[in-house]
C-alpha cells in the first residue's frame, strides 16, 4: 500500500527524510490549495529523498488532517509523523498508521519544536502511547536531547528509534559547536550499543549538515525549514539533491 514500503537502503547510508510542513505553512498563507504539500513529497521521491516527514501540529497550523492520506497515496516513501503525546493524535496516528510516529514535545506558543521531549520526567504518560502506536505495527521513536538520561528513558520505554534534537548544535558557534557535536555523536554512539536506532535533526543546513551526517550510528536525518527556504531559489529538486549529496559525501 502506498505510504508503507519499508526504507530503501543503500551501503553504508543515511536516509534522509525531507520535513515538507513549511510548503503547508506557506500554503495556508492564503488558505487555498497551492504550493500543495502532496507535489512537494512526489518531488522528494523522485529525486530519491528517503522519506516524508510530516508534523500534524494541535493548531494545524501547516500540514492538515486530510493531507495525511493524501501524501500517504501520493508516494510510496514511508510516512514519519511527527506528533504530540495527545490522545488525539495517537487517534489520528493509529487511523493513518504511518510507517514511523515521532512523539515531539509541543507546545501552541512556540515557532518551533524547540527542546526536546522530557521522556525521563514522563515516563507514565508516554508508556501506553508508546505501547499502542508499537502494537499498531508504526515505528515509535522520540525526538529527544542528546542526553544520556533521555537515552535511558528511551531504553525504558523499549522504542526502536530516537531522534536526537540538533538544535543547540545548528545554532552554536566556534567552540561551543564542538562541544554540542561531541554530545550529539556520544548520544548516538550510547543509542546504537543499546539497540536504538539514531536519527538526528532540527535546523540542518548545507553548511552545517556534514559533521553531523559523518556520524557513522546515525540511520537517518530529517530536514525541512532549510530545505525549503533553499526550493525558493533554487527548486526543491535541486535542494534535496544538493543535501543529499553534502550527506553521501560526509559518510
Ligand atoms: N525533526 C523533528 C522531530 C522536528 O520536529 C523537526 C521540525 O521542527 C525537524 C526534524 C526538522 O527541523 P528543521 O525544519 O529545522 O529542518
Amino acid at each position: 500500500m502506498a505510504g508503507h514500503a519499508p526504507p530503501r537502503l543503500r551501503p553504508n547510508s543515511l536516509r534522509l527524510g525531507v520535513n515538507i510542513d513549511h510548503v503547508a505553512t506557506i500554503r495556508n498563507a492564503r488558505g487555498g490549495d497551492h504550493p500543495d504539500p502532496v507535489r512537494a513529497a512526489q518531488i522528494v521521491a523522485a529525486v530519491g529523498g528517503d522519506g516524508i516527514t510530516a508534523h500534524l501540529r494541535e493548531d494545524r497550523r501547516h500540514i492538515r488532517d486530510e493531507d495525511l492520506a493524501r501524501i500517504q497515496a501520493a508516494t510510496n516513501l514511508p510516512l514519519n509523523l511527527e506528533m504530540a503525546a495527545t490522545d488525539e493524535m495517537l487517534e489520528i496516528a493509529l487511523r493513518h498508521k504511518p510507517h514511523a510516529a515521532c512523539i515531539v514535545p509541543e507546545r501552541r506558543e512556540e515557532r518551533t519544536t524547540e527542546g526536546g521531549l522530557d521522556a525521563a520526567g514522563q515516563h507514565n504518560r508516554l508508556a501506553p502511547i508508546v505501547g499502542r502506536l508499537a502494537d499498531a505495527g508504526i515505528r515509535v521513536s522520540l525526538f529527544i536531547a542528546p542526553d544520556p538520561r533521555q537515552i535511558e528513558a528511551a531504553m525504558q520505554l523499549r522504542v526502536p528509534v530516537v531522534e536526537l534534537h540538533t538544535g543547540e548544535y545548528a545554532h552554536a558557534e566556534g567552540e561551543q559547536r564542538a562541544i554540542e557535536l561531541r554530545r550529539i555523536s556520544d548520544m548516538a554512539a550510547l543509542a546504537a550499543l543499546n539497540g536504538i536506532e539514531p536519527h538526528a535533526g532540527h535546523g540542518l543546513t548545507y553548511d552545517n549538515v556534514q559533521p553531523i551526517a559523518a556520524i557513522p550510528q546515525l540511520a537517518e536525518l530529517n530536514i525541512g525549514h532549510y530545505l525549503i527556504g533553499e526550493a525558493i531559489f533554487t527548486g526543491l529538486e535541486g535542494a534535496v539533491r544538493r543535501m543529499r549529496d553534502l550527506m553521501d559525501e560526509a559518510r
